[in-house]
């Protein structure tokens, strides 16, 4: 049976080695090595256009490198195995358009085999303030209610594994605030792209720093803010190292 909980787990949940990925001529990936140990919650940082959602769309499946290899707690992405740890928030996510925000959530529960799922989705529907909107088409959103359905769907099935890609997006305060919460709650290994610093701090500890599909700088948190004076901004310290390579 596969060992879900990952409790006290010290092997690694995601590991990438060497990872190249094209898109035609373009290298969106050129080489890419790192390993997040279970538990850890990292930062993926990085300018437009570094490669941050081809990376995540890579951890998901979504996308075959073109060389090198990428694993799961020791599997391949496209596995079941796989599918059943990851909980993954795309950076343009679009829940079924045409279904309401309570089918939507229904549908994705039942199709993660989601247990107790009522309960689940009475309790989704009142964390991230759906309540009002439940039986909305999602066509007819907010672009925020959207955003809060869809960090709702990624998280519905309590992922062990969670990435994000700009999950604060378009969020208002309170919700972004609700949205942290949850996200620590679910005690998971988290990838998390994000251009906001504030939001990079907030939800890890770690940080990947990548330029043009290569991987410039890695460490905690706390080393990235000692690369520069007390009275640096971590923006301008980030600056530094996006453009260095
Ligand atoms: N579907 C695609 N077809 C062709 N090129 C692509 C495609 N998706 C991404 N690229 C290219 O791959 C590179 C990496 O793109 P990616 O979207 O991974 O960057 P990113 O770090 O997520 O950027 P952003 O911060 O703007 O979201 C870029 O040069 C981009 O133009
Ligand atoms: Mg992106």
């Amino acid at each position: 049976m596969y060992d879900l909980s990952l409790k006290g787990d010290t092997r690694d949940c995601i590991s990438v080695q060497d990872v190249t990925k094209l898109y035609g001529r373009t290298v969106a990936l050129n080489k890419l090595s790192f390993n997040i140990p279970c538990g850890e919650k990292v930062a993926l940082l990085g300018p437009n256009g570094a490669g941050k959602s081809t990376m995540l769309k890579l951890l998901v499946g979504l996308l075959i490198p073109d060389g090198g290899s990428v694993s799961i707690m020791g599997n391949d992405p496209s596995a079941v195995e796989a599918k059943k740890l990851i909980g993954y928030l795309p950076e343009d996510a679009s829940p079924y358009l045409t279904l309401s925000v309570r089918e939507n959530l229904e549908y994705i529960g039942s199709l993660r085999g989601v247990p107790e799922l009522e309960d689940r989705v009475e309790m989704l529907l009142d964390d991230l303030t759906l309540r009002d909107n439940e039986r909305a088409k999602v066509s007819k959103l907010s672009r925020g209610n959207r955003q809060k359905l869809s960090v709702a769907l990624s998280i519905i099935h309590r992922p062990k594994i969670v990435l994000l890609d700009e999950p604060l997006n378009y969020l208002d305060i309170p919700t972004q605030e609700k949205v942290i919460a949850m996200f620590r709650e679910l005690n998971a290994t988290f990838l998390v792209s994000t251009h906001i610093m504030a939001i990079a701090e907030r939800l890890t500890e770690n940080a990947i720093v990548i330029t043009r599909g290569r991987k410039v700088w890695d460490g905690t948190m706390t080393e990235l803010r000692e690369l520069g004076d007390p009275s640096e901004a971590i923006e301008s310290i980030v600056t530094r190292l996006m453009t260095v390579a």
